[in-house]
């Protein structure tokens, strides 16, 4: 296993399974995580220099079940503001005893500072627009927990693809396995990169793309990732995009519905957040069982 986790690329699908298996023994039967001492010695570092809750907190309770220290660092009163760059600010934690950085930045700058601080384990908590791995690997698992595999299944995407780290490493994520088809479903300013995917299909008709569907995974609009302001009737897009409980009569009646989060109720209505078929709030919780087996592996490494 590589020495940081920067890409769900980084892993075999050898290496996914056996974290998603590692990740279930952290899941007790009543809703909590196990908590165990195992790393008593090790300081965790969040850098999250873009907004987050779900990633952020479920890694610091990650690495707080583990017996970790851990650095919840404030990145708008940090040194950055004062102009240090990320570079020194990522150096200046290592040689106060930092072992791990968990890095959110909306640049690819994790591979270059894994290389510029070779000591430092580094996990990639959300690169601007290209990848979130352990986002992933929470998607996987809760497919996996709730589908029993993914192999033969009918996935769909829908919502902003372009700008969504999450449809990035979930694709990497799910070409490891025999999945039955892979459709990505968007407004088309907002699909220019899956309009022809090297995996998969593009459907501009949401109603067409549900067709058959196992496992629906909707996106929202990334307002911030825009240079400039999207000029967008919101109804009409809701009307297009939108997925409404009629909508998702389309797809298979035991489909599952998830979102990676923040939900901002355009592109999933209330009452499909809520139906029996939405797995959000799982995906959400699956978050500190995953993180918990990825720390623990990296800082066994
Ligand atoms: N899914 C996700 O990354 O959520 P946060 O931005 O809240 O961390």
């Amino acid at each position: 296993m590589n020495k940081n986790l920067l890409s769900l690329n980084d892993l075999s699908k050898k290496e996914i399974l056996e974290l998603i298996e590692f990740a279930k023994n952290f899941k007790l039967e009543d809703g909590s995580f196990r908590k165990e001492n195992l790393f008593p010695d090790k300081t965790v570092a969040n850098v999250f220099c873009e907004p987050s809750t779900r990633t952020k907190s479920s890694f610091e309770i990650a690495a707080k079940n583990l017996g970790c220290s851990v650095v919840g660092f404030d990145i708008s009163n940090s040194s950055v503001e004062k102009g240090e760059s990320i570079y020194e600010t990522v150096d200046a934690l290592s040689l106060m005893g930092v072992n791990l950085c968990v890095l959110r930045h909306p640049e690819s700058v994790i591979r270059d500072l894994s290389e510029y601080l070779p000591e430092m384990v580094f996990i990639n908590g959300g690169e601007g627009s290209i990848s979130h791995p352990t986002q992933a690997l929470i998607d996987l698992m809760t497919i996996i927990e709730n589908k029993g595999a993914i192999d033969d299944l009918n996935i769909v995407i829908v919502g902003d693809l372009d700008h969504s780290r999450v449809t990035s490493s979930f694709v990497e994520g799910v070409s490891n396995f025999a999945f039955n088809s892979l459709t990505f479903c968007g407004h088309p300013s907002m699909s220019t990169k899956y309009m022809s995917p090297a995996l998969g299909k593009y459907e501009p008709d949401l109603d067409v793309a549900l067709h058959d569907a196992d496992v629906i995974m909707t996106l929202r609009i990334q307002h911030e990732r825009f240079e400039e302001t999207l000029n967008l009737d919101l109804e009409e897009y809701k009307h297009a995009y939108e997925l409404t409980s009629e909508r998702l009569e389309h797809a298979k009646g035991d489909a599952i519905v998830m979102h990676p989060g923040p939900v901002n109720y355009i592109e999933i209505s209330e009452s499909v957040y809520q139906c029996d078929q939405s797995v959000i709030r799982k995906q959400i919780a699956n978050g500190v069982a995953i993180r918990m087996a990825v720390l623990s592996r990296f800082l066994s490494s």
